[in-house]
């Protein structure tokens, strides 16, 4: 069954949780599809997790709609949210004309980083039929790779309230809260009636998501992460088995080979001998 906004929103009501990842190729995505994944997120941190920038200042629309397409193979079920990069929603023209883009890669969604300051282009794009998901609390394109945490005095606390409501009643349909006390996160989703989905938000929140390679064990373990596996190590092993059987010549094995027919083979040899003997 397809999942739509209606689909989500009925969790937050039924007060089940929302189970969202990051999603940046094609074979992942056919596995959290099957999985049973509410939404496949095409993040921005393709950028740091996958394509070796530094910052996910650097990844542009080209790069999002790539992995979006690649994505979107893999995927039938799902809801599938794409992020909005970094300066390619400078004013409401270039928002439109890219979630455009995003739409017809066939993303069903596309998330914006910022707070209150992003309204006009979040109506604008629910004027077009776009749905949008907010997301306020730390904004990696605005505040960078060190994550401080959001809504630790009042002053922040309420102006993060009053952004997810602002944003909610501008048309936003999901929100993402990140790095939020887990308070305020509480706060937020039962004030605002579209699903939140927190990540280092805390408990409360109506869904959660991770870095699908944080889940994996890809790269640096995080305090709001849990790793599930430990893909770096298992990799690393794998590769150096690999380079070890290689080198000692005990892969490829006669399973690994298919051979010519002996016939055949005698007749290539019999031309060889006599292309030999004319030379
Ligand atoms: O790009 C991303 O991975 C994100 C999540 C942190 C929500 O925006």
């Amino acid at each position: 069954m397809k999942k739509d906004i209606g689909f989500l929103r009925g969790k937050k009501q039924q007060h089940q949780p929302i189970t969202v990842l990051t999603c940046y190729d094609y074979p992942t995505a056919c596995l959290q599809d099957d999985a049973g994944i509410d939404i496949v997120f095409v993040g921005d941190s393709v950028g740091t997790n996958i394509l070796g920038y530094k910052s996910e200042t650097e990844v542009t629309m080209a790069d999002m709609r790539h992995h979006l397409k690649a994505v979107r193979r893999g995927v039938t079920d799902a809801y599938l949210l794409v992020d909005m990069p970094y300066a390619a929603d400078c004013d409401v023209k270039q928002a439109v004309t890219n979630a455009k883009f995003f739409l017809a890669d066939g993303a069903d969604g596309v998330k914006l980083e910022g707070g209150i300051e992003k309204i006009p282009i979040v109506k604008a794009l629910a004027e077009q039929g776009i749905e949008t998901c907010a997301h306020i609390g730390h904004n990696p394109q605005i505040h960078g790779s060190k994550a401080a945490t959001h809504g630790k005095t009042f002053a922040k606390a309420k102006r993060l309230i009053k952004a997810a409501e602002a944003l909610a009643d501008a048309g936003a349909k999901l929100i993402v809260l990140e790095k939020i006390t887990e308070e305020v996160s509480q706060i937020i989703t039962e004030t605002v009636d579209i699903p939140t989905i927190g990540i280092g938000a805390g408990r409360y929140c109506d869904g959660q998501v991770l870095v699908i390679n944080d889940v994996l064990g890809i790269g640096p373990l995080f305090k709001h992460a849990k790793r599930y596996q430990d893909y770096d190590h298992l990799t690393f092993e794998a590769i150096l088995q690999y380079v070890n059987e290689v080198e000692n010549g005990d892969f490829p094995t006669d399973d690994n080979v298919v051979h010519i027919a002996p016939n055949k083979l005698a007749r290539v040899q019999k031309w060889l001998e006599s292309e030999r003997r004319n030379i």
